[in-house]
């Protein structure tokens, strides 16, 4: 199973979500399939957390389309203010620096099929926030408490109306506390960097340095002071190691079916 972003884009009808210092945007979700629709009085916040490669933004895409629910990445906000950083000649570790690149940035998410486009002072930026100094830098400030306080605030704007499935790190230990379901998705490390490898078609020569990479951003996620990546004490944690993309997402669209029976 991948975390691969079809680069498809949802029709410009689609919802556009626009996060910048002045003002936040939450238009009208288009998103829609045939499968099955869940009809509810309120709409839930679901988290997503987990390492990379454990497939947690192909499972947001197709449950938020099962809801007609909106998906949010909450890892491009933090790409894309890397790959600002890296534009704007800033260091990774400024932290000072880092949050006011941030307040004069505007980053915006849309969800396409597979994940989000991005989308930064108005360029598309969604491939070029996969390469990989882009990943290391957003990895890098993202240790940083400051440029976390600014990233959670826009995020929580963001979900304010519900109907919402976040993925990233902190979700439902940070951003939504009282997300209504918190799905911890983990997989064996080995089985990541496969997929890793897959989905970005990463060359053979450098397939061990993108591993090592993939390594040391885990370790470094799961270790910062700040908010590092750990399970929620009331999130389900799925081992999708075994587990086909289809499989785990029937398991999560039946917790959240749960869920908005009892809503
Ligand atoms: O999900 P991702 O690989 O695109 O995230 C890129 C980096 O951003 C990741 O190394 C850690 C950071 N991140 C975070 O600290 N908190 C989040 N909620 C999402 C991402």
């Amino acid at each position: 199973m991948g975390e691969s972003a079809n680069p498809d884009v949802i029709p410009a009808t689609s919802l556009r979500l626009a996060c910048t210092i002045f003002s936040f945007n939450l238009g009208t979700q288009m998103m829609s399939d045939h499968s099955t629709k869940f009809r509810s009085s309120r709409k839930l916040t679901i988290a997503i957390d987990g390492p990379a490669g454990a497939g947690k933004s192909t499972i947001a895409s197709r449950l938020a389309r099962k809801l007609d629910y909106v998906n949010l990445e909450s890892g491009a906000m933090y790409r894309a203010l890397a790959l600002k950083a890296i534009e704007q000649d800033v260091s990774f570790d400024d932290e000072s620096a880092l949050v006011k690149l941030a307040q004069a940035s505007r980053i915006q998410l849309e969800p396409v099929v597979g994940g989000n486009r991005t989308l930064l002072d108005g360029h598309d930026v969604s491939a070029r926030i996969r390469e990989r100094d882009v990943t290391e830098g957003a990895s890098r400030i993202s240790v940083h408490p400051k440029v976390r306080e600014w990233m959670v605030a826009r995020q929580r704007e963001m979900g304010a109306s519900g109907g919402v499935i976040m993925e990233g790190r902190d979700i439902g230990t940070k951003v939504f506390p009282d997300a209504d379901l918190k799905i911890f998705l983990d997989a064996d490390p080995v089985v990541r960097e496969q997929r890793r490898m897959a989905q970005q078609k990463i060359r053979r020569e450098v397939a061990a340095d993108v591993a090592a990479e993939l390594r040391e951003r885990d370790h470094r996620d799961r270790t910062r002071t700040a908010s590092p990546l750990v399970a929620a004490a009331d999130a389900v944690v799925i081992d999708s190691t075994s587990l086909s993309e289809d499989e785990v997402l029937a398991q999560v669209e039946k917790l959240a079916r749960e869920k908005l029976i009892r809503n």
